[in-house]
């Protein structure tokens, strides 16, 4: 099956983007544009038709949103809400916090290597990038954007409650197998609950960041927790700009950019309207995961409170994509989908040191590549449901993989509901050193 040679790795927490600006002004996504069927769980031809075209589907009041109300409750009392003089009741402080953020951007965090402790200590000779370096994700990810000031709260993505009201709720997972068809792996995680403040009326103008999440995700899911009126940070997404993309891809489960991809990229951005995701709590936005989108540009009033959500198949998998940090001057290095990591001594980097860094994109519920690099079908949802078969409920409940690494993920004693979040470590700890540069990183995958 893997007669094809693994391409050159690349950083798994890039996206993809192009330079060229999108031209066109977002439209929202009015309830009246709906295809019939919106209001209910299923597809009706006409959504099914809207599927194939566009790549995407708005399913209404999918879930109860007074559900939200203890995570939303919960979001006020965060530090990154606490500390920056957010308040619930005065909204004129929830206009563009991010400068108020501290730097850092570590709050939550216990003395785990992540946290502000030097990895591993203080005292020790550090086995890893630069000192200072901030090693991964963080479980609160603060960050000023070209477009808004966003915080992407990825510690309570592995919350079991916040994940049974979002990804896991019954609803969800129907209609997740109503498009892709199972066996659908059952969420253990999402990416958390991204929150969109709005701008600085007084401060620069805000413009669209398009990009494709390049992951290997199949289906990317968009849930409100609260109402999103238009120009209010909605979601924003190019229709049809999957089925511009698939082709172009070296294969269909692992995406693998081409030149044509590039262009493909910049025809989208400016040929096709986008769309900006309005609605209210609980409606929910499916798409073909490969759908180029943005965070929404928000000069009106709220905040947008969006629970980001990655869904896919159970499928055959291989090893984690792992990136590892340099050292001495060394450039960071990533492993590709044959898990070999290749240091090049030539940087001055000893490539046997196994004392340095690794880390992976931990807010993905699916982290492994596929096993298969068969390329783009012909038809891209031929292997989709969209209506070829009754939901009968075939879910496949998977260990999750940071439990088969034995990697720790769920908030420990000490640290708040809402962190977590897989610390690095260390290269030798995942992979062996095969000589001549090379590491070859370990399997785990069911
Ligand atoms: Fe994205």
């Amino acid at each position: 099956m893997n007669q094809r040679l693994a391409p050159a790795p690349e950083d798994p927490e890039s996206a993809m983007g192009t330079k060229s600006p999108s031209t066109l002004a977002a439209l929202p996504t009015l309830r009246v544009h709906d295809p019939v069927g919106a209001h209910q769980c299923g597809l009706s031809p006409k959504e099914i038709e809207q599927f194939r075209r566009d790549g995407y589907l708005i399913k209404r009041d999918l879930v109860p949103g007074e559900l939200f109300q203890p995570i939303l409750d919960l979001w006020w009392q965060q530090p990154p809400v606490t500390e920056s003089g957010v308040i619930r009741e005065q909204p004129e402080t929830w206009v563009s916090p991010g400068d108020r953020w501290l730097s850092e951007n570590r709050w939550g965090l216990t003395n785990n290597w992540m946290g502000e402790n030097v990895w591993p200590g203080p005292e020790a000779a550090r086995p890893g990038a630069t000192v200072g370096d901030r090693v991964g994700r963080l479980p609160y990810k603060l960050t000023r954007d070209r477009t808004n000031d966003v915080w992407r709260w990825h510690g309570i993505g592995h919350d079991p409650e916040f994940v049974a009201c979002t990804t896991g709720h019954p609803n969800v997972m129907y209609m997740a197998e109503a498009l892709l068809g199972g066996p659908i792996k059952k969420p253990y995680r999402n990416r958390g609950l991204y929150a969109v403040f709005p701008c600085d009326p007084e401060g620069p103008e805000s413009i669209l960041g398009p990009h494709m999440d390049q992951n290997m995700t199949e289906l990317m899911v968009v849930t409100y927790l609260h109402d999103v009126e238009p120009g209010c940070g909605g979601f924003t997404f190019w229709p049809g700009s999957p089925q511009m993309l698939y082709p172009t891809s070296q294969q269909a489960f692992n995406w693998v950019a081409t030149g044509a991809s590039y262009e493909a990229m910049d025809k989208a951005k400016t040929e096709i309207q986008p769309l900006e995701f309005t609605g209210k709590a609980g409606d929910t936005l499916f798409c073909h995961a490969l759908m180029i989108h943005s965070a929404g540009i928000h000069q009106g009033q709220g905040i947008r409170f969006a629970c980001i959500q990655d869904m896919n198949k159970s499928r055959p998998r291989t090893h984690m994509r792992w990136t590892v940090a340099g050292k001495h001057g060394g450039p960071r290095v990533h492993c590709d989908m044959d898990g070999i990591i290749r240091i090049d001594r030539e940087t001055g980097d000893d490539p046997a040191d196994g004392d340095r860094e690794v880390t992976n994109q931990w807010i993905m519920d699916s982290n492994e590549f596929v096993v298969s690099r068969e390329p783009p079908h012909v038809d891209m949802f031929d292997e989709w449901n969209l209506g070829k078969a009754v939901v009968s409920g075939n879910i496949v409940d998977e260990q999750p993989w940071w439990e088969r690494y034995d990697l720790p993920m769920m908030p420990e004693e000490g640290m708040g509901r809402g962190t977590g979040g897989v610390p690095a470590v260390a290269l030798k700890d995942i992979a062996d050193y095969e000589g001549n540069g090379v590491w070859r990183v370990r399997r785990r995958a069911i």
